[in-house]
């Protein structure tokens, strides 16, 4: 693969997952091409100063996103549920599959979530695991990557401002074992994925970097904010049923079932994933 080849698409790239995958791209020599809806934004301008090339578009406007994957090697593909709605992001992963079908991209790096395959019934879930199987269904040369909870999740203005406090919540029970993921460790897999396509066309892999109960992972908080951080079963499941439907079926099923990632030969092909502890290293509270 010559350098002139190595350009990929990165969707997502002013948020968490793509701009995780656009930055270990850069690091690993690939040009990136970055589609935004605010180009002139703060997180456009960051990745225009480390090189990327941001291009306007709108994952909504076919148009816009034929234009973005021309001549491109590789598509990195996310779609944002929560801003749009599951129907929606099932749309958009289409315009961009179909794009990048019709423009002859050699390889696209899909990011759903952990379990999708699995029957969860979780909507937002369910979403992907159709796009999963829509993007099969056109023979595009894919990776699947299925990322689980993202520890940055904890850095959203109401936890991060509830574990400063001192509560550490979710709707889930104390004893609940989840996995979770750093962001930039995504990035880490889904840039692996483009520089050895013949290693990763074809494969679908869960994706963390820990697992705990929650009131283990409330012991490191502990630890990290300097004052006693407690997890705390709240919004109890039936109140979240009534706030966020969607999010109560995930908690139930976190409950239930759970992540399935595997830790060990995760850490293999990727030495540096951060486990809990050492992605607080780089959180300041
Ligand atoms: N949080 C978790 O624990 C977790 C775990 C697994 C999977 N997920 C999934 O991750 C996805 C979100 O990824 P993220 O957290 O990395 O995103 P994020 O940080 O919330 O950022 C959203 C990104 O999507 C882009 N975007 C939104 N609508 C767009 C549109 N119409 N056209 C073009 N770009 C658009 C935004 O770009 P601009 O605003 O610049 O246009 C931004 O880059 C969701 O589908 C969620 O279900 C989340």
């Amino acid at each position: 693969m010559s350098s002139q080849d190595k350009l990929a698409l990165v969707t997502g790239a002013t948020g968490r997952q793509g701009g995780a995958v656009a930055r270990h791209l850069l690091a690993r020599g690939w040009k990136v091409r970055a589609l935004t809806r605010k180009p002139e934004g703060p997180a456009a301008q960051a990745l225009t100063g480390l090189g990327a090339e941001v291009v306007p578009g709108d994952l909504k406007d076919r148009a816009s996103v034929e234009r973005a994957v021309a001549g491109c090697r590789g598509v990195f593909a996310v779609q944002d549920t929560w801003e749009h709605g599951p129907e929606s992001e099932i749309e958009q992963g289409r315009h961009l599959a179909d794009a990048a079908q019709a423009a002859g991209v050699q390889h696209f790096v899909y990011s759903s979530v952990g379990g999708a395959e699995r029957g969860t019934g979780i909507p937002h879930f369910e979403s992907k695991w159709e796009l999963e199987q829509y993007i099969a269904g056109l023979g595009l040369r894919t990776t699947v990557l299925r990322p689980v909870f993202f520890m940055e999740n904890l850095l959203m203005p109401d936890n991060r401002q509830a574990i400063v406090g001192g509560t550490f919540a979710l709707s889930v029970h104390p004893d609940t074992r989840l996995q979770m993921i750093a962001t930039d460790d995504i990035g880490a897999f889904g840039a692996m994925a483009f520089d050895d396509p013949e290693e990763w066309i074809g494969r679908a892999v869960e994706l963390a970097g820990d697992e705990r109960t929650m009131a283990g992972y409330a012991q490191s908080l502990t630890q990290a904010v300097g004052r006693p951080v407690q997890f705390v079963e709240s919004p109890t499941l039936e109140e979240m049923r009534g706030l966020n439907p969607d999010w109560a079926t995930m908690c139930e099923w976190f409950i239930d079932h759970g992540y399935e990632a595997d830790l060990p030969g995760l850490r293999q092909l990727h030495p540096p994933l951060k486990d809990f502890d050492a992605w607080l290293a780089g959180v300041t509270w």
